[in-house]
């Protein structure tokens, strides 16, 4: 056991590093003698060796949800109350920290780490054992007591030492720093090389043991079980776990890990409170984003003074120009600042943000830090009012300002190469096109080699051009063409997001494609036909028919057309009845069938869902174990309650 300023490590190594890399080697050696006694989980495989070509998605057991947030104690108060009613008062809290890492869900088998995946996009998260099994403080193979089928999920974190470690390291070989401890963390279980992961010193917190199939009663017993297992869990850490009888015990354990964070080696970003009792989060359930049984209280966002150097200017890839502030380095929340976001020139002039300020720039979860406010008292006496950018920093082209918008615009679409560079890279991303191996680096070459010029032109490259650029072997060349040709599976609505059409974000390219189902049912949609959907406004309507409007993005749009990317896709299914039309149903309680299952009947059926009982709600579906507060609620608002029995009748 061991003490840092204050926080006591239960799980502390037992020997050096130093004794523990010489009992390795003698591990390695022995294996090297004995193949038969070959083990995946073998601490050997942890050091990681090799190239791991790509990571296999695969489609997570349940959702992996995301948290809602709160603030201050009044919000925590409302969430508390709302649980309380629907448990009819009897459930307790479980705090806990809230590591500022990467979410990971660890599936065992027989006590052997079998797979470890990313959240991904929720419902599908990728496959990144190899580089999980390098984290030493993550067990690769539990204690006998565990069960032989078990996920758990959980945060891996980079430790700041280990983030200070690696960026001196970076330096010392001339290569670029990393900004922060949680996208470094994220970065490097991406990486191909393990070897190099098992260098970066992740660690990792494990605390959700996915309660389904098991017969614990509740999260804090889940949480004890996982320590006896092997995990490192949040108990490791004393007074990071705790169970509150109520909100003021909850509000005890915020505000002393609210002082105590700084202390921490590793960033967290809140607290977050679970209600304890399996039956209760079973009754209580999730919202398509996040669980209703858990909060997170996030903590105020950390503010620091600095000295604003410059301004710069940015222009994205829809050629809106972004002011940028060039700082000098300040440490805020656990890692260095040196650029901050101004927005806008309303912001800065109203701000009157002069260069050679003194700035207070603020950083706040997961959004860019921006500077809030000027020490006027320090500004020096040869300071100049900042006078906003008129021409376009990367093709020199005059900016324009639209009347309604707070930005400016490079106007030259075609022909400003950061507009051009900048709708590639985001056609190619993650969540768009995921063309493996087309970076911003390799962007950046295909396009000065004059190559490609739109995402289109990708679909035209072949291997010979290809090998005559710097640096591109035929297995990079190779992989960079066969990542072209997979992407044209990609389903209709990510090929629409990655259109780059304004205001078109994921969200509503998914809405857009299910509802017109192809490109050309939304070539054919008018403004009223697209307002039709609740997350169309006006905006986004006119940013449409103007791309459908555009000559050179029609060009562009029919050569991707041509090269046999996907433009159909199912359309959302409609109503299949009309029991329910128009009802508002509250759907509460164990059913027969999954919940999900009965709140998928209500909406075939006609009929919208809804959280909690009100006034308007029509009815009441109730399964068993529904908590008492919501029945005497619906009683007293005259709403209609249905048993199971009743509802199936009626569909
Ligand atoms: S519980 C939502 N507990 O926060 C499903 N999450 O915004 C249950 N996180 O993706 C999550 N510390 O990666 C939970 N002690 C903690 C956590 C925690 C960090 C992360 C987690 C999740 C994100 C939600």
């Amino acid at each position: 056991m061991s003490t840092i300023a204050g926080t006591t490590f239960l799980s502390e190594p037992v020997i050096s590093d130093r004794e523990f890399d010489l009992l390795l080697t003698e591990l390695e050696t022995l294996e090297a003698k004995h193949p038969e006694f070959e083990d995946p989980n073998s601490p050997t495989k942890r050091v990681g060796s090799g190239l791991t070509d790509q990571f296999e998605k695969v489609p997570h057991s349940r959702p992996m949800l995301s948290l809602s947030n709160s603030y201050n104690q009044d919000e925590l108060q409302e969430w508390a109350d709302r649980v309380q009613k629907e448990t009819a008062g009897d459930c307790r809290f479980t705090c806990e920290l809230k590591y500022d890492g990467v979410a990971i869900a660890l599936h065992y088998q027989n006590g052997g780490l079998v797979r470890a995946l990313t959240r991904g996009d929720g419902t599908i998260g990728e496959d990144i054992t190899t580089n999980v099994r390098t984290i030493r403080t993550l067990p690769i193979q539990l204690s006998a007591s565990a069960p032989d089928v078990l996920e758990i999920r959980g945060e891996i974190v980079l430790p700041f030492s280990a983030f200070d470690a690696l960026n001196a390291r970076m330096k010392e070989e001339g290569k670029k720093t990393f900004v922060n401890p949680r996208n470094t963390a994220s970065g490097s279980l991406k990486l191909q090389d393990s070897g190099e992961v098992a260098r970066r010193g992740l660690d990792c917190f494990l605390y959700g043991v996915e309660l389904e199939g098991t017969d614990l009663t509740s999260h804090s017993e889940g949480v004890h079980a996982a320590q006896n297992w092997g995990f490192k869990t949040p108990l490791v850490l004393s007074n990071a776990f705790e169970v509150a009888m109520d909100v003021a015990g909850v509000m005890r354990y915020v505000n002393r890990w609210e002082e105590a964070r700084h202390a921490l080696p590793f960033a967290i970003d809140g607290v977050v409170i679970k209600v304890d009792e399996t039956v209760h989060r079973n009754s209580l359930g999730a919202t398509a984003k996040s669980p209703r049984w858990a909060l997170a209280y996030k903590f105020e966002t950390e503010q620091g003074l600095t000295r604003l150097k410059r301004i710069d200017y940015q222009v994205g890839r829809t050629g809106a120009i972004t002011p940028v502030a060039r700082l000098e380095p300040v440490f805020i929340a656990g890692t260095t600042v040196e650029n901050a976001s101004l927005h806008n020139a309303d912001q800065i002039s109203h701000l009157d943000i002069r260069e050679g300020d003194l700035v207070q720039v603020e950083k706040g979860g997961e959004i860019i830090p921006k500077v809030v406010g000027v020490v006027l008292a320090e500004r020096p006496d040869s300071s100049l009012v900042h006078v906003y950018a008129t021409h376009c920093p990367d093709c020199g082209t005059a900016l324009e300002r639209a009347d309604d918008e707070a930005k400016h615009h490079c106007p030259n679409a075609l022909g400003c190469p950061e507009q051009i560079k900048g709708r590639i890279e985001h056609f190619a991303s993650r969540k768009a096109m995921n063309i493996d191996g087309l970076g911003d680096k390799s962007v950046e070459q295909l396009w000065s080699s004059g190559m490609v010029n739109a995402p289109a032109d990708l679909y035209q490259l072949s291997l010979a051009p290809l090998l005559t650029l710097e640096r591109m072997g035929e297995t990079k060349a190779g992989n960079l063409l066969a990542g072209i040709e997979a992407s044209k599976a990609v389903p209709f609505e990510r090929v629409l997001f990655g259109l780059g059409i304004r205001h078109v974000g994921e969200t509503v390219a998914k809405r857009l494609a299910r509802h017109f189902g192809s490109i050309e049912a939304m070539r054919l949609a008018d403004r009223e036909a697209l307002l039709e959907l609740d997350v169309v406004g006006p905006v986004i309507a006119d940013a449409v028919l103007s791309f459908f409007d555009d000559e050179a993005q029609q060009r562009h749009l029919s050569g991707l057309i041509d090269s046999g990317l996907q433009f159909v896709g199912d359309v959302e299914s409609k109503p299949q009845g009309t029991a329910l039309l128009g009802k508002k149903c509250v759907v509460s309680g164990v059913f027969s069938i999954p919940r999900d299952e009965v709140k998928r009947l209500v909406e075939q059926q006609g009929g919208k869902l809804a959280g909690t009982v009100s006034g308007s709600t029509d009815y009441l579906i109730a399964g068993e174990k529904m908590g008492p507060s919501k029945r005497e609620k619906a009683e007293r608002l005259g709403v209609r309650i249905l048993s199971e029995v009743e509802f199936m009748e009626m569909m």
